[in-house]
């Protein structure tokens, strides 16, 4: 063995380590670079602006549910909790008159049909008048709920369900020959642009989640009201024939 003196041992220990820890450094540099690298994040699924308007009239529907479900309580004279009846229609005033009706219908769907000539466009004053009716309606359920009552039960229930029927047409013929006729006015480009737009509008609106939110707002009523398991709604064996 060398005999060396004290403060070469020491340099010699000191380089040794700096060895030992470029080494181990290097090593761990190596183990990071044969680590799998990360798989890039998924492209963000692209709601286009048709199935977006179609999923907005799901949630209207769900409360219109709800109304139809009160009305039909309020008539058997059973016990409806008035907050809960004004949280649905808040969220349709909110979600369906403000923003599905106003700022997405009134302001590119229709004008579009119009532009275009298309006869879907006969359909564009009996759909404004039914949704200045709406907003009736729903001024009419805010006010009395507001006061800690569903009011008289047979008014509050004609109220409703002529809501549910008024929308339940307006809805149907929208899906099936106002966006369809929409779809075939407007260019490839433009209706990837008008999805875009639509998404822009609703999160400025709501939020980023804001299609969520509202599922969650109506799926809250509908729990609280007991209507939240769907399996209580499959229908009956019907009789045999
Ligand atoms: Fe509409
Ligand atoms: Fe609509």
């Amino acid at each position: 063995m060398v005999d060396l003196p004290d403060a070469s041992r020491r340099r010699l220990v000191a380089g040794l380590s700096g060895i030992v820890l470029v080494a181990g450094s290097a090593g761990a540099a190596l183990a990071a670079k044969k680590e799998p690298k990360a798989p890039p994040p998924p492209p963000e699924k692209k709601v286009g602006a048709i199935e977006e308007l179609m999923r907005q009239h799901g949630v209207l529907r769900r409360v219109l549910l709800v109304y139809r479900q009160s009305a039909a309580q309020l008539r058997g004279g059973g016990k409806l909790d008035p907050k809960l009846l004004r949280q649905a229609a808040q969220l349709f005033r909110d979600f369906g008159e403000n923003f599905h009706e106003r700022m997405l219908e009134q302001a590119y769907v229709f004008p579009t049909l119009r532009k275009a000539e298309s006869p879907a466009a006969a359909l564009d004053n009996t759909l404004v008048t039914q949704h200045d009716r709406g907003r009736e309606i729903t001024e009419y359920i805010r006010t009395v709920t507001g006061k800690g009552t569903t009011g008289d039960a047979e008014v509050m229930a004609r109220a409703l369900e002529s809501y549910v029927v008024m929308y339940a047409n307006h809805a149907a013929r929208e899906d099936t020959i106002v966006f369809p006729a929409w779809r075939e006015a407007l260019a490839d480009k433009q209706l990837r642009e008008m999805g875009e737009t639509f998404e822009d509008i609703r999160n400025r609106q709501f939020g980023k989640d804001g299609f969520e939110a509202a599922v969650k707002t109506v799926a809250a009523v509908e729990e609280a009201l007991g209507y939240a398991d769907l399996a209580q709604f499959t229908a009956p064996t019907p009789p045999r024939g």
